[in-house]
């Protein structure tokens, strides 16, 4: 079944009001023809409004990197999902490796963010990966399994079927580094997140899209893009520059034109 390829940026905590509006403003030019693909943004916080307004009436989507696990009360500082609602975010991230290391993040919290996104009607990009100590150890897969499952055994898991969830793996040693996992390693950690989630329902394993996300830039983009189980990809470092960010959109579109995506 076909899945629609997404390219997501994550700007992580970079950009200005003015940064944003010149950097919005130059991807509306391009990225209404690349129309294969879908084009996100997520975006620190404070700059969901601009895009609100600068992007409403174009074919690029826009979310946020973070939000409470929470749905109200006294939780300083915290965004809940109804906030990121105001501001008409489609998507989120949820369990970002950076969330879980720095701000220790744990995979019960992670789901709790997850189920919070699909209650206020926003569509989580559930984050998960390995660390390069996991790889060593040979514990891949069981950590990647134990992300999973910290959402999909949950009760409300049942609910969230057509919900349109992404799922996001990121090694966290790819990640910043400039070091790419090579397509087969991709590859085959995507085929085994899709088969876990088979077990949960068939239909929604083949529809769900599965990004990558680790070092991801014009030069690897389309050997990444390739690949049977991944659906496009999640961008950092690269998505601060827009004509790097545009040539990654573009690269994933002449790929779908291509094939059968
Ligand atoms: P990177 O970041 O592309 O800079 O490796 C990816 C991410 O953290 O989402």
């Amino acid at each position: 079944m076909a899945r629609i390829p997404m390219v997501a940026g994550n700007w992580k905590m970079n950009g200005s009001v003015d940064f944003t509006r010149e950097f919005l403003g130059q991807l509306t030019t391009t990225a209404g023809e690349e129309n294969a693909v879908e084009t996100l943004l997520l975006l620190p916080y404070l700059y969901l409004q601009t895009a609100q307004q600068l992007l409403n009436s174009s074919n690029v989507a826009w979310g946020a990197q973070n939000v409470s696990e929470y749905a109200e009360g006294a939780y300083t500082g915290e965004i809940s999902g109804n906030m990121l609602r105001d501001f008409a975010c489609s998507y989120v991230l949820v369990g970002h490796s950076e969330r879980r290391s720095t701000y220790l993040e744990t995979n019960s919290q992670v789901a709790a963010k997850f189920f919070q996104a699909i209650n206020t009607g926003i569509k989580p990009i559930l984050c998960v990966g390995e660390t390069l100590e996991d790889r060593n150890n040979a514990t891949t897969f069981n950590v990647i399994e134990q992300q999973l499952h910290a959402v999909f055994e949950n009760s409300q898991f049942k609910n969230c079927m057509g919900s349109g969830f992404i799922i996001a793996y990121e090694p966290v040693w790819a990640i910043g580094t400039g070091k790419v996992a090579t397509p087969e390693q991709v590859q085959e950690i995507h085929a085994f997140i899709r088969q876990i989630l088979a077990k949960y329902d068939n239909n929604v394993a083949n529809v769900t899209r599965i990004l990558y996300g680790g070092s991801v830039k014009p030069e690897n983009a389309m050997e990444i893009f390739k690949q049977k189980d991944i659906d496009g990809g999640l961008v950092g470092g690269a998505s601060l520059h827009s004509d790097i960010f545009r040539e990654v959109i573009s690269i994933c579109n002449r790929f779908c034109l291509q094939s059968t995506c």
